[in-house]
């Protein structure tokens, strides 16, 4: 059997010292489309993010917050791991610095670099952002000791420090570059970074000696070692320490590609590559250095108190808008705008009107004019052909952008598609030509866009990961996966004959005029960050004890309520999940889709007395993992807080998939 290609991506890992944002969101966002995306083009995957632990800053933000550094740090983690997966976010590793299996490696490296005669003792007096970690020159600072990357003062340091000779590397970094003129992307950045070390390099500060909280130096443990030498190297320790079974260090080192923002661009494209080589290992074939999202003209950051917590926005308008906002909006290398009018007109825009709609359309003209079947098409007249030649074409455009990793590029070949379609339906008036009697045309019309619809779903996929099931099931297809994948990109695999059905819209159309916006999160700076829902609100004063015990949730509109896809399903069986005391494991019909859901109930039923009842899920919950299996959805329950008493809403008697309001 012939070995599957690998891909193997990295984002950085983030300094949990405060809440996630939106401009995080984007990298985990990019990097988790790109894997999607790769996996469907059959590239064996491996996907890594994390936290990077240690260092001075976090060490001072938990003292700050009265609280012991692993403790904080514990608490922003659980923040980072709900929001990627309320972004469908499906890494394979998320690596903590602070994890024994990481410090052994650094320890190594570090070793195997010292022994070669590459690091050596001396004193380094100099400035130090401790922000951003990094050390600078007199001379490369702002006027008034300001650094020159984050504004922020710079303090003053003189300290016993190991060095690392990156000095002596300068040469064959240029010529790395050189040989590899796609190693930094985009080429403007390698530019910059190619002047930058022409400019000479200097040996880089590798140790601290005030502080504590960092990996020690193996053979100084007075010495902690740089959290940025330490934070590298765990795109190595990921793999070579990997909780995975077998030697997956050999299968995907060097990496495809290492995704950054362009602040930290300096680090993965020069101090990186040159530990590699001071190391003997192979270096990473890209290292793409992409734009911020901005606030008006300013990167949105918590220092600056402009900060958009993504789960509450994704809670708000679905993550698969979400993601789609950010994959569309960021162009190649470029900055992107954020503000809550740019990203609901850009849901509106493309998503509910221009795709959302496309399948409206066919389903609700295929139930009009042909009784929900669609038909086969006739002879493609040339009006018909110039759409069938683009849906032809779109494919390989898209995909050759996508392996660019261009993503807004991509979305905006596939949009011409869309475009295309909806005004193909336009110009041929499907509802005149059902008027008219014209059968073999109506036919013809409505089978395109249906395809147009498949073609789309697919590649839009990798980005909006929970679409595809819901555009397969309105299309009649679920059952037909062979025609869900990226192999079936060809015109005209559609069966003919299948029965469509008019569902509610994928993206639910936002009131501009009413957008009720969600304010910027103003932390109190020392608050430790504690991972559950936000905002509980308090309990509304009422005379009766029974009321003063009723602790209403937060309102919501009418909008959000309606996003909120609730069905009536089917249990076709039902068991315990293995080695758990609450866990069921539900097979459900929902409509003509079967699907599971976990849900953990164990303690109230028998597995067996569930199966062949009619309950009410919410079925367009984001599917999580729950172990190792897929639960698309959650049921409902009436329970009591107080007696804990619990029992499954059930609704006998009504058809499974019947939408409940
Ligand atoms: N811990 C280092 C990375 C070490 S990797 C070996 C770090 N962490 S960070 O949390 O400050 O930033 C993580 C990533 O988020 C960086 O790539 C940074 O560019 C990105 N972003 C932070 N704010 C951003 C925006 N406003 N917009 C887009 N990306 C931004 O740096």
């Amino acid at each position: 059997m012939q070995k599957k290609p690998t891909f193997y991506i990295t984002t950085p890992i983030y300094y949990p010292s405060d809440n996630p944002h939106i401009g995080h969101a984007y990298t985990t966002v990019a990097a988790d489309t790109m894997t999607r995306y790769k996996k469907m083009r059959g590239y064996n995957t491996y996907f890594l993010t994390g936290t990077d632990e240690h260092g001075q800053k976090i060490q001072r933000r938990a003292a700050e917050a009265g609280l012991d550094t692993l403790t904080f740090i514990d608490n922003i983690i659980l923040r980072f791991k709900e929001l990627w997966q309320t972004l469908l976010i499906d890494y394979d590793d998320f690596i903590r610095t602070t994890e024994p299996r990481h410090k052994k490696v650094v320890q190594e490296i570090f070793q195997k670099i010292y022994d070669k005669g590459d690091i050596y003792k001396s004193e380094y007096q100099g400035w130090y952002c401790t922000p951003c970690e990094t050390f600078f020159t007199e001379r490369q600072l702002k006027e008034g000791q300001i650094c020159p990357d984050c504004g922020r003062p710079v303090e003053q340091m003189k300290e016993e420090s190991y060095f690392f000779r990156m000095s002596k590397y300068e040469k064959r970094w240029l010529q790395f570059i050189e040989d590899n003129p796609d190693f930094i992307r985009p080429h403007s950045r390698r530019n910059e970074m190619v002047n930058f070390v022409k400019q000479g390099l200097e040996d880089l500060c590798v140790s601290r000696t005030t502080f504590d909280w960092g990996v020690s130096v193996p053979f100084d443990t007075r010495h902690v070692v740089y959290v940025w030498f330490d934070a590298l190297v765990n795109y190595i320790s990921a793999l070579k320490e990997s909780p995975q079974s077998g030697d997956i260090y050999d299968l995907y080192w060097p990496a495809q590609v290492h995704l950054v923002g362009k602040d930290i661009i300096r680090f993965h494209t020069v101090i990186w590559p040159i530990m590699l080589m001071a190391a003997q290992l192979p270096l990473p074939k890209t290292v793409l250095g992409h734009g911020w999202v901005l606030i008006g003209d300013t990167k949105m950051s918590k220092s600056k108190g402009n900060v958009i917590d993504p789960i509450v926005l994704s809670q708000k308008y679905s993550p698969d808008a979400i993601r789609y906002f950010l994959m569309r909006e960021m162009g190649y290398g470029l900055d992107c705008n954020y503000s809550e009018d740019i990203l609901a007109l850009r849901i509106n825009t493309d998503l509910a009107n221009d795709y959302g709609n496309l399948l409206s359309r066919v389903t609700g003209m295929a139930k009009k004019f042909q009784g929900g079947i669609i038909l086969p098409p006739a002879e493609s007249t040339q009006f018909d052909k110039e759409l069938i030649e683009l849906a032809q074409a779109t494919p390989q455009r898209y995909g050759q952008l996508m392996d660019e990793m261009r993503w807004s590029d991509a979305l905006i070949e596939l949009w011409k598609l869309i475009n295309k379609a909806n005004k193909y339906i336009d110009d041929a008036a499907p509802w005149n030509l059902n008027k008219c009697g014209e059968k073999g045309k109506l036919a013809s019309v409505l089978y395109n866009i249906a395809e147009v619809m498949r073609l789309a779903t697919i590649m839009l996929a990798p980005v909006t990961p929970s679409i595809p099931a819901k555009v397969w099931l309105q299309l009649g297809i679920a059952d037909l996966p062979h025609l869900h994948d990226w192999e079936s990109l060809v015109w005209g695999k559609l069966p003919y004959g299948i029965s469509v059905s008019h569902g509610a819209p994928l993206f639910p159309r936002i009131d501009l005029n009413a957008l009720d916006e969600i304010p910027f999160t103003a932390l109190p700076d020392s608050l430790p960050v504690v991972a559950k829902p936000a905002q509980s609100v308090a309990p509304p004063t009422c005379s009766s004890e029974a009321q003063k015990e009723l602790l209403l949730e937060p309102e919501i509109s009418m909008e959000q309520f309606k996003t909120m896809d609730m069905r009536v399903v089917k249990v076709l069986d039902c068991e315990r999940v293995q080695k758990t005391d609450k866990l069921l494991k539900f097979e459900l019909q929902m409509g003509e889709e079967k699907r599971t859901i976990i849900s953990g109930i164990a303690e109230y039923y028998q597995p067996a007395q569930l199966i062949g009842k009619n309950l009410i899920a919410i079925a367009n919950l984001a599917p999580v993992k729950i172990r190792g299996i897929v639960s698309k959805g959650m049921l409902l329950s009436a329970v009591n807080d107080e007696s804990g008493q619990l029992e499954l809403l059930e609704v006998p008697g009504i058809e499974s998939g019947t939408r409940v309001r």
